[in-house]
């Protein structure tokens, strides 16, 4: 697997496997890898034949007060998974690469942005479509891969691709998960013991809530008992637990359509995010 830093030698790269044929994925990540990741490259090689991944802790989606200085970096452990996966290519530019002295350009993407983690964390989602744009511009591979952890980016992402016409496929990929049930994230890494035993109340919280209003019980009221539940298990108040259609994100205040319950909770110092599908019952609608 080549690295490269710079932007001409990505262009000369990816010309090269262009040349070879075939398609390209690209496997957009923050480093830190670990088996979600890999689930994302796994799904990109059986749908292109070349796949590219970017490693870039990327500024502009920081809050202030956010982790960015603290956010894993481990880059040699990661080239070396991805090019055990098969992996052509990794993107790992530094900062002043991909923000130029004087870069003044931001991508905002209306409403699926509005509320949620775009409510938590003003002006994330602004950073994550600027960069992706940008790594979208750089590699224009014929698909990109994002998993459904990240529910609101991945809509964010959607429409940015529909609304600016950009010929690239989103692929999307199921979250992957802890024997107990926690989503394997990046941010895991800074869970100590007892919190990690505490924070698998989280998908069950979200499961159980899911399981109640799927029964009939109304959103408001599950959403509430979820949120009990995860202050219970050593969890500040959550930031957020909605539930939201599944492809616009409009918020749902009964269960209608096919939605998605999505939740951010603070356990200790660390913020994690979760989401599931709910789908209504037909029997009850
Ligand atoms: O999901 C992530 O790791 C990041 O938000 C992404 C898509 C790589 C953009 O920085």
């Amino acid at each position: 697997m080549q690295i490269v830093r710079d932007i001409d030698s990505l262009r000369e790269t990816v010309a090269a496997l262009r040349a070879d044929g075939g398609r390209i994925a690209l496997v957009p990540t923050m480093g830190a890898l670990h088996a979600g990741h890999m689930a994302l490259v796994a799904e990109a090689r059986r749908r292109a034949d070349h796949v590219v991944a970017s490693i870039f802790v990327n500024p502009r989606q920081f809050g202030a007060n956010e982790d960015l200085s603290t956010y894993p970096r481990r880059e040699a452990t990661d080239a070396g998974m991805l090019d055990e996966v098969g992996c052509a290519l990794l993107w790992a530019p530094d900062a002043p690469a991909m923000y130029p002295e004087g870069y003044a350009t931001n991508v905002g993407v209306g409403g699926v942005s509005d509320g949620l983690d775009g409510a938590a964390r003003p002006g994330h989602f602004d950073g994550v479509a600027t960069i992706v744009l940008k790594l979208f511009n750089q590699v224009q591979p014929d698909l990109a891969v994002f998993g459904e952890k990240d529910y609101q980016q991945l809509a964010v992402i959607r429409r940015m691709v529909r609304d600016l016409d950009l010929p690239i496929e989103i692929v999307a990929v199921p979250t992957q998960r802890d024997a107990d049930g926690l989503a394997l994230s990046s941010r895991n890494f800074y869970l100590g013991e007892e919190e990690r035993r505490a924070a698998r109340a989280l998908p069950r919280a979200l499961g159980e809530a899911a399981g109640a209003m799927q029964r009939g019980t109304p959103p408001a009221e599950a959403i509430a008992a979820a949120g009990d539940k995860l202050v219970k298990a050593g969890f500040e108040p959550a930031d957020y637990i909605e539930l939201r259609d599944a492809a616009t994100l409009v918020p749902l205040a009964s269960l209608d359509r096919p939605a998605r319950l999505l939740a951010a909770a603070r356990i200790g110092t660390t913020r994690l995010i979760d989401n599931l599908a709910v789908e209504p019952d037909p029997q009850i609608m």
